[in-house]
């Protein structure tokens, strides 16, 4: 195909969320040409609807520390976190949060001016720094956005990225997108940062935006790269349940439990006191385990959140009220019906913790990536700060890996390759009923033949092709690894291997592409203790 039209940039981000808008701006102030591209309008990721906050230990909360931090995160993290990638992360944390708010983002305050905090589940302490009660990534994403405008750097929304385009020596030499009338176009760079968010709508009900497709990770593989941990789909345990529905659901902040929301099922008794010490603290895939575990023992639809005793709900929890009003109920003087719904990605594509992944010029950052921080189970709020620091670190490894010449590709003939596609609701109800909490072998291999039945090779012609053949690969994907891992740990939950198998202690599943363009799992990797 020839590409309708041409630019260039030293540096090319996928995505407008937190990661790609601090990478994109720290690039720009490291004297980088950077080019910001999103298939949607710009503030329509995952970013914006973070509710709780940034996790961070910031010196001012008495009794807490990053190692107490950096602890919480392996213990969630369920063995395959790894310990070199949790502490330099972390310990960037409070470096990158001050840098997000001299970018201008807000932070909530407490009576005595000092920052507010609250806790989320699989945290010790309260160390997660909210703003606008519980509209922290809306904050986060106003804050960035301003930024981008103030210095001028250049946006294009509605281009959704297709392929890495590569040299003679398999080097990021462009990127081919589509706009929204499916013309094709190349960004001439050597530099390509995914920022492009996760999967959630692989499933029917995620509390991910429209966006969440998976396109950066089914690039990375097309393009040669590794991912790892795909098989660890967190679902949140709490999104407002208002009937069966497909799509987006609004979430309800597990800050609505640390505050003092407790858990109750149909007979209103509360069931999280038996299962775990932290009781509705727990990490979120025991609470997500044990309402599943609660549904399919009474057969109700739901459980209920009573966050009735929380004072002036409105007012601390302003996004979660106005969803709850908007579907009739009134938190402040009743129970909050909530279920689960798939949440975070906490594998990706596999990079180092400057964000660089196997490919030369291929680079990722934010939920599309995996650096070994979230391990089996993301803790809470671990993602923006995530998102902020390796953004952060890619922007530098970009501008230092600038000096290492690269041949320019010659021609402008994109290859645009036909590639396996099915039908997105074949592909969400296949991965809901095989693939949420609750998995085994059986389920595992009929939902990959229902989905391999339906496939065909087609050409993406636009935004919604490209979306399907992301989702179409990574269900092959997600499968592939959920069988391969025969035992339970973290979100990965096998009713065929309920327990925890040592053999599988530190073993990290990586995929890429057989030359079929089918991913395969590869021998398990160590991580790092
Ligand atoms: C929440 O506020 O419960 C979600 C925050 C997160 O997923 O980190």
């Amino acid at each position: 195909m020839n590409a309708g039209w041409e630019a260039a940039a030293d540096l090319v981000v996928v995505g407008s969320g937190v990661a790609g808008l601090t990478a994109a701006l720290d690039a720009a102030e490291l004297g980088l040409r950077v080019v910001v591209v999103t298939k949607d309008a710009v503030d329509a990721g995952s970013t914006r609807y973070a509710q709780g906050g940034i996790a961070v230990v910031l010196g001012d909360v008495p009794g807490d520390t990053v190692e107490a931090h950096v602890a919480d995160t392996l213990t969630a993290g369920a063995g395959l976190s790894d310990a070199a990638a949790v502490t330099e992360i972390l310990y960037d944390g409070p470096a990158a949060v001050a840098r997000l708010r001299a970018r201008g983002a807000v932070f909530d305050s407490d009576a005595d001016g000092r920052l507010a905090r609250t806790r989320e589940g699989g945290h010790s302490a309260f160390r997660v720094v909210p703003a606008g009660g519980d509209a922290t990534g809306a904050e986060v994403e106003r804050a960035l956005l301003a930024a981008t405008t103030d210095r001028r750097l250049p946006l294009l929304p509605g281009h959704v990225a297709v392929d890495a385009l590569r040299d003679e020596r398999g080097a990021v030499a462009g990127l081919a997108v589509l706009d929204d009338a499916g013309r094709p176009g190349v960004l001439r760079t050597p530099a390509v940062l995914l920022a492009s968010g996760g999967y959630g709508q692989l499933y029917l009900s995620t509390t991910n935006p429209a966006t969440a497709t998976g396109d950066g990770l089914a690039l990375a593989l097309r393009a040669g790269a590794a991912v790892a941990d795909v098989e660890f789909v967190q679902f949140h345990p709490t999104v407002l349940y208002t009937g069966p529905a497909v799509g987006r659901r609004p979430l309800v902040t597990e800050a609505v439990r640390g505050e003092g929301g407790l858990l109750l099922d149909r007979a209103g008794r509360r069931f999280m006191t038996g299962v775990h010490p932290l009781a509705e603290l727990a990490p979120r895939d025991v609470v997500a385990k044990a309402i599943s575990h609660t549904l399919a023992a009474t057969g109700a639809d739901c459980v209920h959140l009573d966050a009735t005793a929380i004072p002036d709900f409105a007012r601390r929890f302003p996004t979660v009220h106005a969803a709850c009003r908007a579907a009739g109920i009134d938190p402040g003087r009743e129970p909050i019906p909530v279920t689960p719904a798939a949440h975070y990605a906490c594998g990706g594509v596999v990079t180092d913790l400057h964000g660089r992944t196997s490919v030369p010029g291929l680079y990722a950052a934010g939920e599309v990536a995996r650096t070994g921080l979230h391990g089996a189970n993301r803790l809470a709020s671990n993602s923006l700060l995530e998102g902020l620091v390796i953004g952060a670190r890619a922007a530098r490894a970009v501008a230092a890996d600038r000096n290492t010449p690269r041949p320019v590709a010659g021609n402008c003939l994109v290859p645009w390759p036909a590639v396996p596609l099915a039908p997105r609701e074949l592909v969400q109800r296949a991965m809901s009923a095989a693939a949420g909490i609750g998995r085994d072998a059986a389920g595992i291999a009929a939902a990959s033949d229902r989905i391999e039945a339906a496939t065909a090779l087609g050409v993406p012609a636009g935004r919604a092709g490209v979306e399907d053949a992301a989702l179409t690969l990574l269900a092959q994907a997600v499968l592939a690894a959920a069988g391969t891992r025969t035992e339970s740990r973290g979100c990965h939950v096998r009713t065929d291997f309920p327990e925890r198998d040592d053999r599988w202690q530190r073993a990290s599943l990586e995929l890429t592409l057989d030359p079929t363009g089918r991913p395969v799992v590869r021998t398990g990797t160590a991580v790092a203790a």
